[in-house]
């Protein structure tokens, strides 16, 4: 078999993030651009030889040519053995489970999230560690570093893999490995969920909807809800993963998967309602006309846990990130167990959950998880659910009720502004840091603030600082306002603003969160400066 060296030049802008490298499918289409990132990630990971990789990817536009070029590179690189998903696919969550699993050397991820896919869309990949988590920040500047001094490729020349029959076969003296994608994933499910009293309720009458918008969760779905679970045909919805994610964009939000909103807020709607992103990380809970914040949806799966098989002997801890609400902080502290608060991002939860200090992680970001992986994981938030619903035997809505009668309810919203000029974005936090000494010990929106900080956080582990992590405005009474620019936004600058506001009185749980947060609204933009320095006078998005 030849291997071949094909020398090649530097591509600006490869640095990857934590969730790797992503760009417009016409520039990972250059001849050379690809496969000059995955030399430069295979040279910065250490002794692989022998060893196994993982690779598949949310089966967007471009994923099959990818997992080509890089069974190939693999082979010529020295990989033992490469396991990859039936047609190329691979969940987030389900490959994090297969590298942990397989005790897999690292993994290769062909994903772009919930970013819209096709020709003229986002494709992205990254590279999962040996614990299946993303590869933390010295391995991915070390990546960037190669990606500029690289000056040759190493590859196999020979004839493309077929991916779509399940099996085993030498390519280029490596064994490649075509797996089922679900199986290992499921059997992860099974051992962590009563599948027989979901099964029953399923059985019952209860009924569902799951929608997959097109994107990878559907073979998933289909083959465990529908599959081992016995839901009925149909329950899963767009359940087809599609190159071009059906035009649509699978980000699991009220805006986004309007689809499933109208069937879970019309007549004879059904008693659960959920949904995942493109790459099965994220998720959505919904009850009959009934939507459940990510931030309650950890403070419920917390407080519920031990009615889980796989969580039946109690939690060792919750994190979440900063600007979620502090609804599971709550649960934390009646249950006696530690909870910590994080930066935004799932990189951050790591290091804890290796640690032992936590079993579950949560972000406002509808991203939910436990150390069952080192992803966020839809599917397995959906399961949750559906675990304690089949134990609880009530409507998600009497669950959300009772748990605000017990812990009092933490009244949220998150209010973007998409495309904001970048200086103009920097100001509005600017105007808000400038009142910093002032504002601590004065009243506003009816409440006394207790202090004004720029979010800092310090690793209990690793004793890694990362410092300007948003700017928060705390009330005495534990609301909290916080403005923040986001990470991972495309065009301009996308300011966050969340608002959170408790109340414990269990006779004004009933209002919708817009009602009860109006007057931290209205202070919040005055306070920024939101509205004059932006010229926006309302949110692109409210989630
Ligand atoms: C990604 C990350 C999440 C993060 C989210 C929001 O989905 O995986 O961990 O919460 O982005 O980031 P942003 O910076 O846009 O608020
Ligand atoms: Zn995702």
């Amino acid at each position: 078999m030849l291997m071949q060296t094909v020398y090649t030049k530097p591509f600006d802008g490869q640095r990857p993030g934590t969730s790797g490298l992503r760009k417009k499918v016409n520039v990972f289409q250059q001849p050379h651009y690809l496969a000059n990132f995955v030399q430069a990630v295979f040279d910065s990971i250490g002794d692989f030889h022998g060893q196994t990789l993982v690779v598949g990817g949310d089966g967007r536009f471009y994923n099959r040519e990818a997992i080509q070029i890089i069974l190939k590179m693999a082979a010529a690189n020295g990989f033992g053995k490469v396991l990859v998903g039936q047609g190329g696919i691979l969940s987030t969550p389900a490959a994090s489970c297969v590298i942990r699993k397989h005790q897999a050397y690292g993994g290769l991820i062909l994903s772009a999230s919930h970013n819209p896919a096709g020709p003229d869309e986002d494709f992205g990949i990254k590279y999962n560690i040996g614990n299946g988590g993303p590869a933390p920040e010295q391995i991915t500047e070390a990546m960037y570093a190669r990606t500029l001094d690289i000056d040759h490729y190493k590859i196999a020349d020979c004839d493309d893999v077929d991916l779509d029959q399940t099996g085993s076969f030498v390519l280029a003296g490596m064994q490649v490995e075509v797996i089922d994608p679900v199986s290992d994933y499921a059997a992860l499910m099974q051992s962590l969920f009563d599948f027989d009293a979901i099964s029953k309720l399923l059985a019952s009458g209860f009924s569902m909807k799951f929608d997959a918008m097109h994107a990878v969760t559907g073979p998933y779905a289909t083959a465990i809800l529908e599959g081992l679970l016995g839901a009925p045909a149909g329950t899963v919805m767009n359940g087809e993963p599609k190159e071009d994610f059906g035009g649509g964009h699978p980000d699991p939000n009220l805006t986004y998967a309007h689809e499933l909103v109208e069937i879970m807020y019309g007549d004879d709607a059904p008693a659960f309602g959920a949904a995942s992103d493109g790459d099965g990380d994220r998720n959505m809970i919904l009850g009959d006309h009934f939507f459940v914040t990510p931030s309650d949806s950890l403070a419920v799966l917390a407080a519920n846990a031990t009615l889980a098989p796989g969580y039946a002997g109690g939690i060792a801890g919750v994190a979440r990130s900063m600007p979620t609400s502090a609804a599971a902080d709550r649960v934390a502290a009646s249950m006696g167990l530690p909870c910590f608060e994080t930066p935004t991002g799932w990189k951050f939860f790591g290091n804890l959950m290796d640690a032992g200090k936590v079993t579950l992680c949560g972000e406002e970001s509808f991203g939910t998880g436990s150390n069952h992986v080192r992803e966020k994981d839809g599917l397995w938030a959906v399961l949750f659910w559906l675990n304690i619903l089949a134990v609880r035997n009530e409507p998600v809505a009497d669950i959300l009720k009772k748990h605000w009668q017990q812990f009092g309810r933490n009244y949220y919203s998150r209010h973007d502004y998409e495309g904001v000029d970048s200086v103009a974005a920097e100001a509005v936090l600017e105007q808000v840091r400038d009142q910093f000494a002032t504002l601590p010990g004065t009243m506003l929106a009816g409440r006394r603030i207790s202090a004004c900080d720029d979010f800092s956080y310090t690793d209990p582990v690793d004793g890694s600082v990362s410092r300007n992590q948003g700017v928060r405005v705390l009330f005495e009474d534990g609301s909290r306002m916080i403005f923040r620019l986001s990470g991972t936004g495309t065009s301009g600058a996308t300011i966050r603003l969340y608002l959170e506001s408790y109340e414990a009185d269990s006779s004004k749980h009933g209002l919708d969160a817009q009602d009860a947060l109006a007057d931290m609204i209205v202070a919040a933009s005055r306070l920024s400066g939101l509205i004059d320095r932006t010229g926006r006078d309302k949110p692109t998005v409210i989630t």
